[in-house]
């Protein structure tokens, strides 16, 4: 059961106590008793939220930063080698004040502590979510410690090529992950943002598709004496791994006499990976407290650590477990993903913003914003509180993205000019050259002033054009502004830093899934797929195709049986 607000009634009215009589003490207690099970939009600072987006609506950016030379200053912080900016934000301090009056009235840092100390957090699955144990290098518990010890040892004996206990045998050149969602989208993106530190002598694959191009392209360009197989899911019986898995596993035995090297497994279900035929002592365990696309610190992070070294690794998890430290101890004012979260909120339940942009301005982390798009979706995309009433607000947005600069060319002309308020992250590298970063401000800028009328009719006459096509094209070239963005401006792209990145998105997805009440570490819709999935496919290996499907589904399976027989 929810208990927004109650607490703090009882604070505020709990000095009264004293001078009430036993009416009003009754009263007061059956105030309380309703309000703990209020949804967001009851609470009064929602309602006073409502009454501030109406103030804030016709304001304009633009001329809060010429009147106040302090914005950035206000609304911009670091912390380490990450500087958030988000001055330019639809907001003023009040609002700053209202968001995490809100954050604190929806219990966040109860729900905060609840998530380090491991309660059931995901209640569905009656399952805490403890990926941030995974990055606690000082109190890990053991069976964590046995873990990277033994992927320590593992990336040891591969980077000495000591892989073969026969000498004479080759080494191992080419790692291929195998996995999909969380088993397959961490160790990509990661080994792609972190390839400047990659071990020389090998290349990484993933492969995540069910459709034979992707396997295929990939077996062609590597040998099979040389290469490893990382066979990574967490319930060992995801269909499009297993099925990519046993492929691999029928096309191998032509060219190895020594199978079983030739693959490890990332694993909760041990027994699976064994009985497809992967020795015990190859096999790296997971728990079931840690979520699939809240994986990459686990062994799902194995190919990483082979890729870029276990003391790099390590780093990788230190970035990430200070912004643990710094979500968990952090006023709400100064805490980043909860800031992060909070605007979030601001554009979603009051300005009906439905998506969020990713920018990053980094060709090495071209796929954070598929990545994201997981993390962020799987674990909110949801209309179901925690007590399993339907939500009556909007939550998790539809996340979109590419690197920035490719985006600039294909779908910006929408954020500028189209209807929609799209809302974005645009991610920044010190060590970037002049050009991308001034690309990158230069769009967060006209995002932010945009074009008026009169500039664009000015421009048009300097250019000597007549009044009346002035007036024509001005209209086309006006550029409504006021458009929302963040700033992340990492200094560097080291291990450290991009865990922080990832940790930091990580716990803003928490903090908003906290204030919306709904179960962030779920997701019962895709499994629903999963289960047709099965039927489906008994209906296209069989001859008769069951009429009690509906009839898009029936007619869809009788041309895909027509199709296959003209092949
Ligand atoms: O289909 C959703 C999902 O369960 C994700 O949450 C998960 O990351 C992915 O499938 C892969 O699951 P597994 O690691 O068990 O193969």
């Amino acid at each position: 059961m929810t208990t927004y607000y109650s607490i703090e009634i009882v604070a505020a009215t709990s000095e009264y106590y004293f001078t009430l009589d036993l009416k009003s003490v009754i009263l007061v207690a059956l105030i309380n008793y309703f309000l703990t099970d209020m949804s967001l939009t009851q609470l009064n600072t929602y309602t006073s939220l409502l009454q501030h987006y109406a103030e804030i609506k016709p304001l304009r950016m633009q001329s809060w930063f010429e009147n106040d030379p302090m914005r950035y200053d206000t609304f911009s912080f670091q912390l380490g080698e990450l500087l958030l900016d988000y001055s330019k934000n639809r907001i003023t301090e009040e609002t700053i004040k209202l968001l995490c009056q809100l954050a604190k009235d929806a219990h966040l840092e109860k729900k905060i502590n609840d998530l380090f100390v491991g309660h059931p957090v995901n209640t569905t699955e009656k399952r805490a979510a403890l990926h941030t144990k995974l990055r606690d290098r000082k109190n890990f518990p053991l069976e964590v410690k046995t873990c990277f010890e033994r992927i320590k040892l593992f990336t040891e004996k591969l980077h000495h090529q000591q892989w073969f206990d026969n000498s004479n045998e080759n080494e191992i050149t080419d790692i291929i992950n195998v996995g999909i969602g969380g088993s397959h989208l961490g160790p990509m993106m990661t080994t792609e943002a972190l390839s400047h530190l990659s071990h020389p002598k090998f290349r990484c694959h993933f492969i995540s598709n069910i459709d034979e191009t992707h396997l295929n392209a990939v077996l062609k360009i590597i040998n099979p004496k040389k290469s490893l197989f990382i066979i990574s899911s967490k319930s060992f019986s995801t269909i499009e791994t297993i099925t990519n898995a046993k492929k691999i596993k029928t096309w191998l035995k032509d060219f190895v006499p020594n199978l079983e090297k030739h693959f490890v497994a990332v694993t909760a279900v041990p027994e699976k990976a064994i009985a497809f035929g992967i020795p015990e002592d190859q096999i790296f365990k997971m728990w079931d407290w840690v979520g699939g696309r809240y994986s990459i610190w686990s062994s799902v992070g194995l190919s990483l650590a082979l890729m870029i070294g276990m003391d790099n690794f390590f780093a990788f998890l230190d970035g990430a477990h200070a912004m643990d430290v710094h979500f968990r101890e952090s006023p709400f004012e100064k805490n980043m993903p909860v800031i992060l979260a909070l605007l979030g909120i601001w554009y979603i339940n009051f300005f009906n913003a439905s998506n969020h942009l990713i920018l990053p301005y980094a060709e090495a982390l071209n796929t954070f914003p598929l990545y994201l798009q997981q993390l962020d979706m799987e674990s909110n995309g949801k209309s179901i509180s925690m007590e399993g009433t339907n939500t009556n607000y909007a939550t998790g947005p539809l996340i979109f993205g590419v690197q920035g600069v490719n985006g600039q060319h294909s779908f910006y002309q929408l954020l500028h000019q189209g209807p929609h308020l799209v809302p974005a992250d645009f991610i920044l590298l010190g060590t970037q050259d002049e050009m991308l970063i001034a690309s990158a401000l230069s769009q967060t800028q006209a995002l932010m002033r945009g074009k008026s009328k009169q500039e664009a009719f000015q421009e048009m006459i300097n250019k000597n054009f007549t009044s009346d096509e002035a007036e024509f094209l001005s209209s086309h070239q006006t550029v409504p502004g006021n458009k929302p963005s963040n700033t992340l401006f990492l200094n560097r792209l080291t291990p450290y830093n991009l865990g922080a990145l990832i940790a930091l998105y990580e716990h803003k997805i928490y903090a908003q899934g906290a204030i919306w009440n709904i179960n962030s570490f779920d997701q019962w819709g895709v499994e629903l797929g999963k289960q047709i999935l099965n039927d489906i496919l008994k209906e296209i290996q069989q001859d008769e195709t069951n009429s009690n499907q509906d009839a898009s589904t029936y007619g869809l399976l009788m041309h895909y049986k027509k199709m296959r027989s003209l092949v």
